[in-house]
Formats: structure tokens, C-alpha cells, sequence
């Protein structure tokens, strides 16, 4: 069954999720309230004013329990957390303490079923300076990634950035170094070195670009790494907590995919900048993968979603927010149909009517499999695209010129994060 899309729904964020059909969402991007830091003036059913750190997370975990039931086993979570320090013991932590919030959701989701793929650290390049004089200013917050299944949908080459250094870049195919120091034909697998322990990382696929010449992918792009370096958002509405459209861009280009199949909700994948459809046969349409935000504030969510062509999902408490998060996707909609070469690009509501379009004419951008399948071009970033705009995910806290702004949640006063300590 198909989960509404496009659209923010009102409510606590577990009750309305409890009426999301199961195995219909492909990606969550979202950053609840942290715990005892800002007020949202959303009633009763507000998360982020529990008495404890327990049940504040406990909360949380169990909004992530129905977030399991409705993504599909393709899909990824994403959840943005920042830690806060105690004021008392009664918190969960003696005074002064950090009360270690992102490292107790993530022992909390594993303990509920959720593999954590990566530990993102936020790196602020603008945080607020503190006058703290017995420890460090905290300039970072948490970007946990977890999944259900082991096999997800994850497209890296949406998100490669450029290498800093082409230094040892081989020019001519060398025969492969093992690791331990002795030469390994390319045709033979790398041996392990004597010192490496069950768990330590292979790197097999450094000695295979070695031995064909090259330094790194072959696209001269590498993985971004789990340090992303983004400057706060510049959003400068009613909601005081807005998070960087740039931290939702690569965890929505890397595992909300283009494409699905509109019947079973497979997703398509690409290569070489083609799609390629769903391996399933149910000889359907495509429609636009669905990201869900169930913390949706001003829609940050929705804004980088409708801007790559994706559907989006919102829910939010606070009815004023979600007239502002719908306002400002709509907004973001408008501009993007104005825009010369976005005709094709599905928008805001159209994905629907393209889902369930009978006539499906030739696929203008040449997919691979069954031509008579799709009838709009994808808006999929090739890797081209990628290459050409790479600055906008790699540093976008420099490259796009945005200015911080006081009012953003992830610069709080000193009060707030240390309450002065
Ligand atoms: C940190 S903000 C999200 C900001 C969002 N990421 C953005 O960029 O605009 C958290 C939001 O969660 C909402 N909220 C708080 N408790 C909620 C609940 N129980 N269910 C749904 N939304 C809730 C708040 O009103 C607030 O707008």
C-alpha cells in the first residue's frame, strides 16, 4: 500500500506513524527536539521536555520502533542528535556531565534491531564560542545512520567528493603490493597482514586501483568520510531550529533513490548515469522514492527533497510549523518549475499522476530495461552532475556563501548547550 507523500501530517509523531502503511517509506532524515534544550510550544505530546534522559530516549526509540514497521527493508534512517550537559543528577548524569545522548540512541536502536552503518560527526565550522574555561567548546553534533537489513539501497556516487591531493597518483599499472610488503599478482587477493586483527579493514580495493594505474575510483571522486564540515542553516523564519539543507542533501541522494517501482516499491538503481529499472516484474511505472521526516519543523526535509526530485512525508505538532514547512516547500516547488531544464523533473504532486499513468511512451533518457516504462527523464545528479557541482556536498559552508544566523537550534546560547558550565 502506498503512504501518503508530499504532504505534512498533524500530530505526535509515533500516533500518526502507527497509520503509515508498513514497508512504504524509503529513507528517514530527521532531527527531533534534543533533550531539554528548546521549547516548540507543541503540547503535552512534545518530545524533548521529559523528566529524564531515559525517558526522553525511551520516547524516541519507541518513534523509531514504528519507523522500522514503515520503512522498507531497503531503506535507511537517519537521525541528527546533539548531546547536552546536566545540571543535576536527576537528569541521568552527575552536574557538569555530558549525558551522552548520542551514544546511548545508538546502543538503544542496535538494542532494538537497528544495525548503526555509520557514526556522522556534524563538524561546525561557525559554532557558538563558549566561555567555558575547563573543557572544550562543543563544535560538533551526531548523524546516526541505521538499517534493518543488512543489503540497503546506497548509491555512493551521488555523494563522492573530490581528493585533496592527486599526489601518487601511479601513472603506469603497477603489480600490487601486498600488505605484507611482498609483490602480489593482480589476479591474486592481497593477502592479510600477520598484524591484522578479525575485524580490521581490508583494502583490497586501494591494491586493485594500484595495480590498474590508479590512485583512488576511478571517477577521481572519493567517499566523503563520516566528518561532514557544514556551517549552520540560514533559514531565517518563525522555527528557531532549522538544520542545513546540506546535511540532508547526501543522505537523501545517497539512499532515497530516484526512481521505485510504483507497484512494489523497489528501487531502481543507476549506472553510468542511466537508470536501470527495478529488479522485480511487475512491468509497472516508476514513481519518486519517499524520504520521511517525522520531526518536520520548517521542512528542511522536504525543501532538499522537492529540490532533488523526490517525494517527501512530513509530521509535525505544532500546526504553525506545518504551515511554514508546507509554505516553504511549496516555495522551493515553484522556483524549481520556473527553472528552464527542470520541466522534466518530477514535482510536488506530480509523482502520483506519473505513478499511475497507463501510456508509458519511450523513456527519452535511454534506460536500459523495457523502454516502454517510463514516460518523464529522472533527476538523478550523474555522476558528471556530481563532479561539475561538487563543492555544494563537499563544502557547502564555504562554496554556497550561506551566513549563520543566531536564531539556528544547532547554535544555541551557552546557556542552553552548557548551561554556563
Ligand atoms: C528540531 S525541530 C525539526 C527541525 C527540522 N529538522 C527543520 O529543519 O526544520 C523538531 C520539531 O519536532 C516537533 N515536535 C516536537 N514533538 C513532536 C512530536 N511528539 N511529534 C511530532 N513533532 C514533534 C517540534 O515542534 C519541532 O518543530
Amino acid at each position: 500500500m502506498n503512504s501518503p507523500r508530499n504532504t505534512v501530517l498533524d500530530g505526535d509523531a509515533r500516533t500518526v506513524l502507527a497509520t503509515i502503511p508498513d514497508n512504504s517509506i524509503d529513507t528517514v532524515i530527521t532531527s527531533p527536539p534534543y533533550f531539554l534544550l528548546r521549547r516548540y510550544h507543541a503540547g503535552t505530546d512534545e518530545v524533548g521536555a521529559e523528566p529524564t534522559v531515559a525517558e526522553y530516549l525511551t520516547r524516541l526509540l519507541d518513534v523509531c520502533d514504528e519507523i522500522a514497521r514503515v520503512l522498507k527493508p531497503t531503506g535507511s534512517l537517519f537521525i541528527n542528535v546533539a548531546d547536552s550537559y546536566s545540571r543535576h543528577d536527576r537528569f541521568g548524569a552527575p552536574p557538569k556531565g555530558l549525558l551522552l545522548v548520542p551514544q546511548r540512541l545508538a546502543l538503544g536502536l542496535a538494542d532494538r534491531g537497528w544495525t548503526i552503518r555509520n557514526h556522522i560527526v556534524w563538524a561546525k565550522p561557525n559554532p557558538t564560542p563558549a566561555s567555558v574555561t575547563d573543557r572544550m567548546t562543543a563544535t560538533h553534533e551526531t548523524v546516526l545512520h541505521a538499517v534493518r537489513e543488512r543489503r540497503y539501497f546506497y548509491d555512493l556516487d551521488t555523494c563522492r567528493v573530490p581528493m585533496k591531493s592527486t599526489r601518487g597518483l601511479t601513472t603506469r599499472p603497477q603489480r600490487a603490493m601486498s600488505n605484507t610488503g611482498s609483490r602480489a599478482t593482480s589476479a591474486r587477493r592481497p593477502q592479510r597482514p600477520s598484524w591484522a586483527g578479525p575485524l580490521a579493514g581490508r583494502n583490497d580495493g586501494l591494491e586493485r586501483a594500484r595495480a590498474e594505474g590508479r590512485a583512488g575510483h576511478p571517477s577521481g571522486l572519493k567517499n566523503p568520510g563520516d566528518v561532514w564540515t557544514i556551517a549552520t542553516a540560514g533559514f531565517r523564519g518563525a522555527h528557531h531550529a532549522v538544520f542545513p539543507e546540506a546535511l540532508v542533501e547526501r543522505p537523501l541522494l545517497a539512499t532515497c533513490p530516484a526512481r521505485v517501482c510504483a507497484t512494489c516499491g523497489l528501487p531502481w538503481r543507476q549506472q553510468d548515469g542511466k537508470p536501470i529499472a527495478a529488479a522485480c516484474s511487475c512491468e509497472a511505472a516508476w514513481q519518486p522514492g519517499l524520504v520521511l521526516d517525522p520531526f518536520m519543523g520548517a521542512g528542511t526535509t522536504g525543501v532538499a527533497a522537492t529540490r532533488h526530485g523526490r517525494d517527501w512525508l512530513g509530521i509535525e505538532l505544532n500546526p504553525n510549523y506545518r504551515d511554514l514547512a508546507t509554505n516553504r516547500i511549496a516555495a522551493t516547488a515553484s522556483v524549481r518549475s520556473h527553472r528552464p531544464n527542470d520541466g522534466d523533473a518530477p514535482t510536488q504532486g506530480a509523482s502520483l499522476a506519473h505513478s499511475q499513468a497507463t501510456d508509458r511512451p519511450v523513456d527519452p533518457d535511454g534506460v536500459l530495461r523495457r523502454p516502454d516504462q517510463c514516460r518523464r527523464r529522472q533527476t538523478v545528479r550523474t555522476l558528471a552532475q556530481a563532479r561539475r557541482r561538487p563543492q555544494h556536498l563537499a563544502l557547502p559552508s564555504r562554496e554556497s556563501g550561506r551566513r549563520p544566523v543566531r536564531d539556528d537550534r544547532h547554535r544555541p546560547s551557552r546557556a542552553r548547550t552548557d548551561h554556563g558550565r
